[in-house]
């Protein structure tokens, strides 16, 4: 945990916003893995440690924001569970941490939102995502859970989304502490890729090394020389000569704030021609956004900043053809890069993404787009000093897509299929880095994991 302070004006912050009403923020519970008592790694409510901090199960914090009072409440351990987890300091000693003076338990809890309810006073509560918490409110609301979701407040999305997207920099260490770990999972990759080694090899050294720190990862790794397949969690390939490896993975800090970097190799310690000439477009665009991030600027300008680097040079490799402004205004380059630039970091890897991502990248004055590609975009709206972003440009060829849109015969004004088809078995190439907005630009999280072919190559040279 930070010191109690954070906690404390992080819940002023929120009062100072929302003015009235009681806030609810249930905490995670454990999650059974194949029966009750075989559970997954706890993993605490992201809204909840960002206000009250308790890396605990079973616990609801409640700002009551009328009488100015912020309370935990929970069930201290009875002599059953003290014997099979040893001795824990009580919900009252926990909460202390976090600045928290009034406790109770979880049947007080019933009590304190049933009265509140019948005195018609506003709870306010975001929505949730797992059915164990969609569960608890709709005991604790007396509202069918069907409309639990629904009526999740709004006001309180807004004001904890402003909050939480300008990082402090006590979190900015943190992400910045993770990427520093990625470094050492990034370069170890690089470092031990060679053909004939298994997919799985490499993954288990990724995750070992985050764990070796005492840390965990941030999301499951994505590691594979089937880079195409944006989400690839298959690690069943072995490695070969002239494969490209997509290593897309990231730490989570003992405060769970997360890294989340990507990095694209050749197996055999060289890029091939093909290889050097589509890496290098990822990389230029990848480049021209951390020139161009600042405050102030949409990151959606961004996003078709990167996009039309892309264009470009796919334009001057012959796979792309026409204006390359038309190409992208209209959405051919999403044959190549279907996915947004990137997205919010911070406790979630795409962070606050259960609050719903429109509320989050967007705003009253940028919209979700319709189109293909351009749609994932999950963040937006113009940036601000103390956002952590990441800028994740990536040229990948589907076969599928490739055969999809060339038996549609769409966009063939943009895209000469002939050589695009030839890039069939490619993979793809994806490079991602943190960013930190700050008064004047951006800044690269974490000490550089090599980037350019030269830096790739001389780290995966061995001698
Ligand atoms: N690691 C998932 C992503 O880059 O969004
Ligand atoms: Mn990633
Ligand atoms: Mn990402």
């Amino acid at each position: 945990m930070f010191a109690s302070e954070v906690y404390v004006s992080r819940r002023k912050k929120l009062k100072e916003i929302l003015k009235g009403g009681i806030l609810l923020f249930p905490g995670n519970g454990e999650m059974a893995y194949n029966y009750k008592g075989n559970t997954y790694a706890f993993r605490q409510d992201s809204s909840f440690l960002y206000f009250f901090g308790v890396d605990q199960p079973g616990l609801t914090g409640v700002i009551d924001v009328d009488q100015g009072k912020d309370y935990i409440f929970g069930n201290d351990l009875d002599l059953d569970d003290i014997i099979w987890t040893g001795p824990q300091p009580s919900v009252a000693r926990k909460s202390l941490t976090a600045g928290i003076l009034h406790t109770g338990t979880l049947a007080e809890l019933e009590h304190y939102i049933s009265s509140a309810i019948k005195q018609s006073r506003k709870v306010l509560y975001l929505p949730p995502y797992r059915a164990e918490t969609l569960l608890l409110l709709e005991g604790l609301l007396g509202i069918q859970h069907t409309s639990v979701s629904n009526n999740a407040s709004v006001e309180l999305i807004k004001a904890i989304a402003a909050l939480r997207s300008v990082k402090e920099p006590v979190e900015i260490e943190e992400i910045e502490k993770m990427a520093d770990v990625a470094y050492e999972m990034h370069t170890a990759v690089m470092k031990n890729a060679k053909p004939g080694l298994r997919e799985k090899f490499l993954t288990g050294l990724v995750e070992g090394i985050a764990s070796s720190y005492g840390y965990g990862i941030s999301f499951p790794v994505i590691l594979s020389i089937h880079g195409e397949t944006l989400h690839n969690h298959h690690h069943g390939n072995i490695l070969k000569e002239g494969d490209l490896l997509i290593t897309d993975a990231g730490a989570e800090s003992e405060r769970y704030y997360a890294s989340d970097i990507t990095r694209t190799i050749p197996v055999s310690g060289k890029f091939s021609a093909r290889q050097r000439d589509i890496y290098q477009i990822v990389l230029n665009a990848n480049m021209e956004v951390i020139r161009n991030a600042r405050p102030g600027v949409p990151y959606r300008d961004m996003h078709f900043l990167a996009s039309r680097t892309i264009a470009s040079g796919l334009k001057d490799l012959g796979l792309m053809k026409g204006s390359v402004d038309d190409a992208v205004a209209e959405g051919a380059h999403a044959l190549f890069m279907p996915h947004g630039l990137g997205h919010m970091l911070g406790l979630d890897v795409h962070d606050m993404e259960n609050l719903g991502e429109d509320y989050i990248g967007y705003n009253e004055e940028f919209k979700r787009s319709g189109q293909f590609g351009t749609a994932y975009l999950r963040l937006a709206k113009p940036l601000e000093p103390g956002y952590v972003l990441t800028d994740e440009p990536g040229i990948y060829f589907i076969p599928e897509l490739i055969n999809l849109w060339k038996k549609e015969k769409k966009f063939e004004s943009f895209i000469d299929y002939v050589k695009t088809e030839s890039y069939i078995g490619f993979g793809g190439v994806r490079i991602e880095d943190d960013l930190l907005i700050t008064s004047v630009g951006c800044r690269v999280l974490g000490k550089p994991i090599p980037k350019t072919i030269d830096e790739i190559e001389s780290m995966m040279h061995r001698g």
